[in-house]
């Protein structure tokens, strides 16, 4: 027998405010059709003035609790992906507990900015694994809005804000990779990339929270070929070859990087889930949501063999299987 982290509930948050397209041609040199035709996004969601990123995350944690038949009191640990904490300490996560009402367990944050998810599912993986916790609540959620220069066309026309959660469980399994729960995961990073995606501001240097800077299309050349080669990896790691998958759920960045991996991985466009039209880029959100989303339309289910893979500032990249 081998324990594994089984999949018991997701959901997801998103702001009421929806802003579209057309909504920058009004301050900005861009037009609705640049920003779908180079990005694939269409319109995003935007926090309300008084709206944090542990709000967003509780409401999703809040329907995962709801689709799994739990309670707070039911989980033993939150770990919570996000680049947008309310405030430099204490972490989301812990907010989080306090409003959810969960009043036993622990939880921390996770900091790998857009591959946050795919980080917080593996370290989540092995709380279980390792038997420090039974039922971990994992969420990515963010509010980037709050990061954007908005005089900056190549970059605040791309983020959105929201939150997703998923419910892991100890669960005793086979050993094989036709278990239900996480199968693998393939961690990276690359410090010398970080001029290429990073934030001008930070408690140490400036004192304060800073802008979004982005070299898009020196990102754009390394995401394809490096999203490729992680989701790779971790298939390769449980013998699983490219033909097994049954849904890819990148990272949604952009729907040419989404279109480009699905390409070199084989695996058609009608098995990838794609949020980026509606959602734009929602960082360490984007992957929860998207699975949310995905079960909510009734594509992904139990059984089905998922690949998740996203890269983000740092570089940071890596991809996770999972048995739904
Ligand atoms: O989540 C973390 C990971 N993020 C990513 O992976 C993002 C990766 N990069 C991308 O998604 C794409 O590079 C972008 C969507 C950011 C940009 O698309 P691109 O095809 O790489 O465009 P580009 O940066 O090469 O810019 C092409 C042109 C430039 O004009 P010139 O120099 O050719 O005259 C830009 O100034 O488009 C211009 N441009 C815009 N035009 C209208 C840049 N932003 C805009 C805009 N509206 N919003």
């Amino acid at each position: 027998m081998t324990t594994r982290a089984v999949v018991k509930g997701v959901g997801h948050y998103l702001p009421e405010r929806v802003v579209p397209n057309a909504e920058f041609e009004k301050s900005l040199d861009t037009s609705d059709e640049w920003i779908r035709t180079r990005s694939g996004i269409e319109r995003r969601h935007f926090a309300a003035e008084d709206e944090t990123t542990s709000d967003l995350a509780s409401f999703a944690a809040m329907a995962a609790l709801k689709d799994a038949g739990l309670s707070a009191d039911d989980i033993d640990a939150i770990v919570v992906a996000t680049s947008t904490p309310d405030l430099t300490f204490p972490s989301v996560a812990t907010m989080v507990q306090q409003k959810i009402g969960m009043t036993r367990g622990f939880g921390f944050d996770v900091q790998a900015v857009c591959a946050g998810f795919v980080y917080a599912l593996t370290n989540a993986n092995a709380l279980i694994l390792s038997g420090q916790a039974k039922r971990v609540l994992v969420i990515g959620a963010e509010t980037f809005s709050r990061i954007m220069d908005w005089t900056d066309r190549a970059t605040c026309v791309l983020f959105g804000d929201g939150a997703g959660a998923l419910i892991l469980e100890a669960q005793e399994g086979t050993g094989v990779n036709a278990d239900r729960g996480v199968l693998s995961a393939d961690l990276n990073s690359d410090g010398r990339y970080k001029d290429m995606l990073f934030v001008d501001g930070g408690v140490s240097t400036t004192g304060d929270s800073g802008k979004l800077r982005m070299q898009g299309n020196a990102l754009f050349r390394q995401a394809v070929e490096k999203l490729t080669s992680t989701a790779h990896t971790a298939l390769t790691k449980v013998g699983l070859t490219d033909e097994a998958v049954d849904w890819i759920v990148p990272h949604q960045a952009n729907i040419r990087i989404i279109q480009g991996t699905a390409k070199k991985l084989g695996v058609p466009m009608d098995r990838v889930i794609v949020t980026v039209q509606d959602h734009g880029n929602t960082s360490a959100a984007s992957i929860p949501l998207a699975l949310s989303t995905g079960v909510a339309e009734g594509k992904i289910k139990q059984g089905d063999l998922l690949v998740t893979e996203a890269i983000g500032g740092g570089l940071a990249w890596g991809a996770v299987v999972i048995r739904w």
